[in-house]
């Protein structure tokens, strides 16, 4: 397994702001607290956290998330303009999808809101944390996980729903998608505060629109057809009864 190192990422990476500063450890609890200190430290916009595992990786809805020695675990922190906010779930995983596609030559496609999916499994999962202050964003926290080399079958949870793309490609690619990856965000982030493209980019890739789909948030559960989705990332549900119902956070399963 090829170590991380911050010189071996900076060598060869053409961005400006996103991973001009790189912090490498080989192991952390989780990138996102390190990162936040880091902000809270004041450090400046782009700097990337990365992990060679983490210890106590966590995802959405409070879940745990899995990241051995060689999978990519990094987070990315922004000073973003708080109309802003809505886009960046947007831009990171359309930065990972194109990334993953441009590495592996396989079509990543989005699961609403944010997962990226390669052949229906999960191959990456994207955690966004956000430190408000009044009506303003003091700093967001993007955070990346991307299946490079977990063996999905070990672990009964998942091993029906993800994939690793060292099972599909059989090398292990992270450097080459850590550097790939921050390039596309970067490209994307640039272009705000136009958020249209992005959205429009967004929209595009989503394999859930025209689905039957199941929807839990919290207690809340809808069953019915993904219609659309608006440009703050909400989507809309026809349900069973014929009722558009808005989806702003939760999880979403295919049916069928
Ligand atoms: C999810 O799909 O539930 C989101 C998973 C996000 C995982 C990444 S790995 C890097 C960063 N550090 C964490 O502890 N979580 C995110």
């Amino acid at each position: 397994m090829q170590e991380l190192s911050t010189d071996l990422i900076l060598s060869g990476l053409t961005t400006r702001i996103i991973g001009r500063q790189v912090f490498c450890y080989p192991s952390l609890p989780s990138t996102m607290d390190m990162a936040r200190e880091k902000a809270r430290q004041g450090v400046s916009e782009g700097t990337v956290i990365i992990a060679g595992e983490q210890t106590a990786g966590r995802g959405r809805l409070k879940r745990s998330w899995l990241s051995p020695e060689g999978n990519i675990a990094l987070s990315i922190i922004l000073r973003p303009d708080i109309k802003s906010l809505p886009y960046l779930i947007m831009i990171a995983s359309l930065a990972a999808a194109r990334s993953i596609e441009a590495v592996t030559g396989q079509k990543a496609q989005i699961k609403w809101p944010n997962d990226v999916l390669i052949g229906g499994k999960k191959v990456c999962g994207i955690l966004i944390e956000n430190e408000l202050k009044g009506n303003k964003a003091e700093f967001s926290i993007i955070g990346i996980g991307i299946n490079t080399n977990l063996k999905v079958a070990g672990h009964k949870e998942i091993a029906d729903t993800a994939i690793s793309l060292s099972s599909t490609t059989g090398v292990n690619l992270r450097i080459t998608l850590i550097r790939a990856l921050l390039a596309e965000f970067e490209e994307l982030y640039l272009t705000l505060p136009e958020g249209k493209p992005i959205y429009e980019s967004w929209r595009s890739r989503l394999v859930t629109l025209g689905k039957k789909v199941k929807t839990t948030w919290g207690a809340q559960i809808i069953d019915g057809l993904a219609e659309s989705v608006d440009e703050s990332g909400a989507l809309f549900i026809r349900d069973d009864g014929g009722a558009l119902r808005k989806v702003v956070a939760g999880d979403v399963t295919l049916r069928g």
